[in-house]
């Protein structure tokens, strides 16, 4: 019997070991130094971007110290009593200007290439309207309209500490999420009531600046259903640093059945 229990035991062992399970980090994790787990195809692309530069900056740097030390151990005045009095050398100056110049170039085509996919909004399925205020968010669904011609529209605070519930996270949580469809343009229209604020969500791979009196868009495309967490990104008064950002993704299905509660509601 007990050769029995040891065995399952062993078993259970080697399940946990060599059964992969996933699980994302969609929020910020204690001494994190990496990104968040990337939603977005954008995002992704930031993270690989990110890798390839680290590969450039690793040798420069290599590079860069070991040119340093032994300029130091070799131009020495204990090693070289009698200095040397040249000044200038053209081929070795073309070389360290072309050399940086054309990693630099080399760096520039992914990093363009980017750039603009960010820029670009991919013939959106659904638009919603962000507003950032002293100090929540507020969310509009402009493209469905209720029976009494009103749009969908509410407030997203964030839960006080000592209203979290276990395993709730602090200062992340907030009463009413933005919902949003996965595999689906979503395009989101950034603006401010009274003063800077921005809507920043690092899974998503978006920082958009929300501008009073200024209509800022930016757009995404979720691959999977969960939670992103983000915060406002511009100092904007005492409460920035409680103005927390939840969206929730969840499948197609689902969000039409959100989105005609909240019309009938
Ligand atoms: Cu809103 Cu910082």
């Amino acid at each position: 019997m007990n050769l029995y229990i040891m065995y399952l035991n062993l078993l259970s062992l080697l399940l946990i070991f060599f059964i992969p399970s996933k699980s994302y980090s969609d929020a910020p994790e204690i001494w994190q130094i990496g990104f968040q787990d990337p939603a977005s195809p954008i995002m992704e692309g930031i993270i690989n971007l990110h890798h390839d530069l680290m590969f450039f900056v690793c040798v420069i740097s290599v590079f860069v110290t070991w040119m340093l030390f032994r300029t130091l151990w070799h131009f020495n005045s204990n090693q070289n009593y009698i200095p040397s009095s040249l000044t200038h050398g053209t081929l070795i100056e073309m070389v360290w200007t072309i050399t940086p110049a054309f990693i630099l170039l080399i760096i520039a085509i992914p990093s363009f290439s980017l750039l603009y996919a960010m820029d670009e909004i991919i013939s959106p399925a659904v638009t919603i309207k962000t507003l950032g205020h002293q100090w929540y968010w507020s969310y509009e669904y402009s493209d469905y309209i209720n029976d009494t011609g009103e749009f969908i529209e509410f407030d997203s605070y964030m839960i006080p500490e000592e209203d979290l519930l276990i395993g709730q996270l602090r200062l992340l949580e907030v009463d009413n999420r933005m919902i949003v469809p996965i595999n689906t343009h979503i395009r989101v229209i950034v603006s401010a009531a009274d003063v800077l604020h921005s809507w920043a969500v690092p899974s998503l791979g978006i920082k958009c600046d929300a501008i009073p009196g200024r209509l800022n868009q930016t757009s995404f495309f979720i691959k999977r259903e969960g939670l992103y967490y983000g915060q406002c990104s511009e100092i904007c008064g005492i409460n920035h640093g409680f103005m927390p950002i939840v969206v929730e993704a969840i499948s197609l299905n689902n969000y039409v059945t959100w989105i005609s509660s909240k019309i009938n509601e």
